[in-house]
């Protein structure tokens, strides 16, 4: 197992995919060979990279379901962002692999696949699907380090207990190498009292230095830039800022995993 992360949050549309697509961007810019898991039957990372998931053969769903080592192998495709940018799309029945009555054998499924294949990057980023089922406890299974993306809401805060939870649990029962990361704070609007206050909130709940520098605000380029099927950093001015953001986190997420 080699620097794999996996992003997550049982909460819909906080910003996973963006989180997953705006490190690889980073990545990217840096010339970092980096491997995206899309582990998310909704394949929004898939086709934010450029490539189109229903002509895809194989891909994460079929990965899980071979249960062999290596599996992942000949499933990888270069993205639409260049060589340094690898895929394993969001192809094959990913629903249905999530509710495998088999839990013992699907942890283990994931990390399997991967084996020898995220040897051959400096990064593997897992964009998990908005929920806790078995996809993305062996997403977990097959990473370093959980990074879990939350919106300063009251809705976005209150889901968060049982995500670390499952982490704990995957890290207890399967997978002794699991860090937890922190938290990304996303959709962060420029003024707003209850955002600070759900922040703050946020800092008891799990620990100040947990909750990750910078946040990242909204900004419309982010859905220019997933609309385009291009990185952020390849927007020149109008991505400058969340460009540096991502740097900074990228920065702060391989100190963690080195
Ligand atoms: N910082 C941001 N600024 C503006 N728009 C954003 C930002 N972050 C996310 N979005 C938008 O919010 C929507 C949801 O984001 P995203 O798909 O990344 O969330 P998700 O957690 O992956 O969702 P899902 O749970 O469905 O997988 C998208 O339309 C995305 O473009
Ligand atoms: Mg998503």
């Amino acid at each position: 197992m080699t620097r794999t992360v996996a992003v997550l949050n049982q909460k819909g549309g906080v910003g996973k995919t963006t989180v997953v697509l705006g490190l690889a961007s980073a990545a990217w810019a840096r010339g970092i060979r980096t491997l995206v898991v899309d582990l998310d039957a909704q394949a929004n990372a898939t086709w934010a990279l450029g490539v189109d998931p229903s002509l895809e053969t194989y891909g994460t769903g079929d990965a899980l379901k071979a249960s062999r080592s290596g599996a992942a192998t000949d499933m990888i495709v270069q993205s639409g962002w260049g060589d340094d940018v690898w895929l394993l799309p969001a192809a094959g029945d990913l629903t249905e692999r999530d509710t495998d009555t088999r839990r013992e054998t699907t942890m283990a499924r994931l990390s399997r696949a991967l084996d020898g294949v995220t040897e051959g990057f400096d990064l593997t980023l897992i964009d998990c699907a908005p929920s806790l089922g078995l996809n993305t406890a062996s997403g977990l299974a097959a990473a370093n380090a959980a990074l879990l993306v939350v919106e300063p809401t009251i809705f976005g805060l209150r889901g968060i207990g049982p995500v670390l939870d499952l982490i704990d649990d995957v890290w207890t029962e399967h997978n002794p190498k699991l860090d937890f990361a922190g938290v990304v704070l996303n959709r962060v609007p420029a003024i707003s009292n209850d955002a600070e206050l759900r922040t703050e909130e946020l800092h008891k709940m799990v620990g100040r230095k947990a909750v990750w520098s910078p946040s990242i605000p909204l900004r419309v380029v982010v859905n220019r830039a997933h609309g385009e099927r291009a990185p952020l950093h390849a927007f020149g001015g109008e991505g400058r800022e969340l460009a540096d953001i991502f740097d900074r986190l990228l920065r702060r997420l391989r100190r963690n995993l080195s």
